[in-house]
């Protein structure tokens, strides 16, 4: 039995095999346990001689065993190791990074511009009151300008805001008397709108309010060039149009010079040269007195960029769809690493 078991077991090369082996020459049901318990059938005298050459050969095969077992154990922990090792002049594999959202981006990039003029940041609700978005801007219930703005009411007095004008007012009645008033207000807008190349029905808005005294009409101008040169480059022009809107008087709607301009083949400025990206005016004195400012002491100039169209004409994107799409050929090419 020694003999054939000893030579087994130089063949083995795993451990599965070895605990075969173990149960095949030392286990319950093996050779050896048998002619144990055949022992009671031996005469006495013959019994010590027996018993004692058992256990040599068990001990022998034990022997053999655990050796046996440890050598495999560190074979088979190198051969892991080996596995295990990492080749370091393998090429890297790259990380995928997110990008910064185009729209983010530009609000981040116009935040820091009014910042620095000294603005604060504000941040309003998408779910407005009748009055916050409608009657406190100078647009009473009956007012026919209510008509340009197609809305989402949500009852008679709730709906989304169609404009981020409603800041206008809610800043005013928190600050007032204080002024200087200089805030921007980033967010999003809803409108019935069908959508289009050039129309969404929820976007991107970025009112800016100042009041104070003696705020001209030169002070928007000013400060919208400044904005427009620190985005686009100090060539930047900056085009104000006569405009209406309820709020404001006067009025101007505020175009800006195609940088993407390719002539005859341009999709971002439809070959016009220039695109319009806001509306602004001197803030109505009636609009003042409600939100609490002395109509006869103080002015002030307000202002509402759409952001999609910014981003559109700093990257030249000719459809505001793509900005809700999440198309990562798009995207991806926002990342910065
Ligand atoms: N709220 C106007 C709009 O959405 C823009 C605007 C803002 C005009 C502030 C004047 C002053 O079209």
């Amino acid at each position: 039995i020694q003999t054939e078991a000893e030579t087994k077991l130089q063949d083995i090369a795993d451990t599965k095999a070895l605990n075969e082996w173990r149960v095949l020459y030392l286990g319950k049901k093996s050779e050896m346990t048998g002619l144990s318990k055949q022992m009671g059938q031996l005469e006495a005298s013959e019994k010590p001689q027996f018993g004692q050459s058992l256990n040599q050969v068990r001990q022998a095969l034990e022997a053999k065993w655990n050796d046996k077992r440890e050598a495999l154990a560190a074979a088979e922990q190198s051969a892991r190791l080996m596995a295990e090792t990492i080749d370091v002049t393998l090429p890297g594999r790259r990380a995928n990074f997110g990008a910064m959202h185009p729209i983010s981006k530009v609000i981040r990039e116009i935040e820091d511009v009014f910042l620095g003029m000294g603005f604060l940041i504000a941040d309003g609700p998408e779910v407005e009151t009748d009055k916050y978005n409608f009657e406190m801007l100078n647009l009473p219930k009956d007012h026919p300008a209510r008509d340009m703005q197609d809305t989402f009411y949500i009852t008679e007095e709730l709906l989304m805001r169609t404009h981020t004008s409603p800041m206008q007012v809610r800043t005013m009645e928190r600050l007032a008397p204080q002024v200087p008033v200089k805030v921007l207000v980033p967010g999003r807008v809803y409108r019935r709108d069908e959508d289009d190349a050039t129309h969404s029905h929820a976007f991107t808005q970025i009112e800016g309010l100042v009041v104070g005294e003696g705020i001209r009409m030169s002070d928007l101008k000013g400060t919208l060039e400044q904005f427009a040169r620190a985005l686009f480059g100090e060539h930047q022009q900056v085009r104000l149009r006569p405009s209406f809107f309820p709020f404001t008087e006067p009025s101007a709607e505020v175009d800006l010079i195609c940088v993407q301009c390719q002539g005859e083949g341009c999709r971002v400025c439809k070959q016009t040269g220039w695109i319009e990206i806001l509306g602004s005016g001197m803030v109505h004195p009636r609009v003042l007195d409600m939100a609490g400012y002395d109509s006869s002491r103080y002015t002030g100039f307000a202002f509402g960029m759409g952001a999609e169209r910014v981003a559109m004409l700093k990257y030249g994107i000719p459809d505001i769809r793509q900005f809700y799409q999440n198309d990562l050929r798009l995207l991806s090419q926002f990342a910065t690493i």
